[in-house]
């Protein structure tokens, strides 16, 4: 599967959004990764509804709306999911991960779960099928700019290895160097944060093709 890519709204420059919304569009990127943070789940509050809301007055690239938050069955209609979305809960976060995939998928977007550095994939197994991507965590989740938890890109390649029709995703330090062994162990979406096209010694446009580039070998 082509490789895509998912920049992480979280590290974007809020203050000039649309200036760098522009810039994905003029890319052709696949996604925009919005994190979602309950203060439970993870030590942390991001992003919400309104800004998922304000971005698709703005622009047609998909969302790819990642929950890290606890229940999240209680709060899928609040982002009113769309054909095209990916939407991602956690594993680790509900007791009825089937009901809330179900949930997502009765909204027509792409159901996906995530694990965190820690969970084995094993424990996906009873709903691989309900799923059309998997999320793989390669940092804990909560905060940008992290380092790489280098024990997680063997879970990709294990995923992989189950020949499953699925996209893997990535997220968590996709750095130019990281993406490449993570393409390799068979990731397909990527998360690109502060550690590729938002680093402050580059451009947007340069960090995208870079990130590309890295992809590609
Ligand atoms: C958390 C976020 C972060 C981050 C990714 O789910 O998605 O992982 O923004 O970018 P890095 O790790 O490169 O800062
Ligand atoms: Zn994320």
């Amino acid at each position: 599967m082509r490789a895509k890519l998912a920049p992480s709204m979280m590290c974007a420059d809020f203050i000039n959004l649309e200036k760098d919304i522009q810039v994905f569009e003029r890319a052709g990127v696949d996604y925009l990764h919005i994190d979602i943070m309950d203060g439970h789940f993870v030590p942390n509050f991001t992003l919400g509804p309104d800004f998922v809301r304000a971005l698709r007055e703005t622009t047609d690239i998909p969302m790819d709306i990642h929950l890290m938050v606890e229940r999240p069955e209680n709060y899928i209609e609040l982002f009113q999911p769309q054909a095209g979305d990916i939407v991602s809960v956690h594993q680790e976060s509900t007791v009825h991960l089937h009901r809330v995939l179900q949930k997502i998928k009765d909204f027509g977007a792409r159901p996906a779960v995530a694990i965190n550095p820690a969970t084995p994939v094993m424990l996906l197994k009873d709903v691989l099928w309900d799923v059309e991507v998997v999320l793989i965590m390669t940092v804990n989740p909560g905060f940008a700019g992290q380092r790489l938890v280098p024990a997680t890109l063997s879970k990709i390649a294990e995923l992989r290895s189950m020949g499953l029709p699925i996209e893997i995703e990535v997220d968590g330090n996709v750095s130019f160097e990281n993406a490449a062994k993570m393409r390799r162990a068979g990731a397909d979406i990527f998360v690109a944060g502060s550690s590729s096209i938002f680093r402050k010694d580059m451009t947007l446009e340069e960090g995208i093709k870079r990130l590309r580039e890295a992809l590609s070998e």
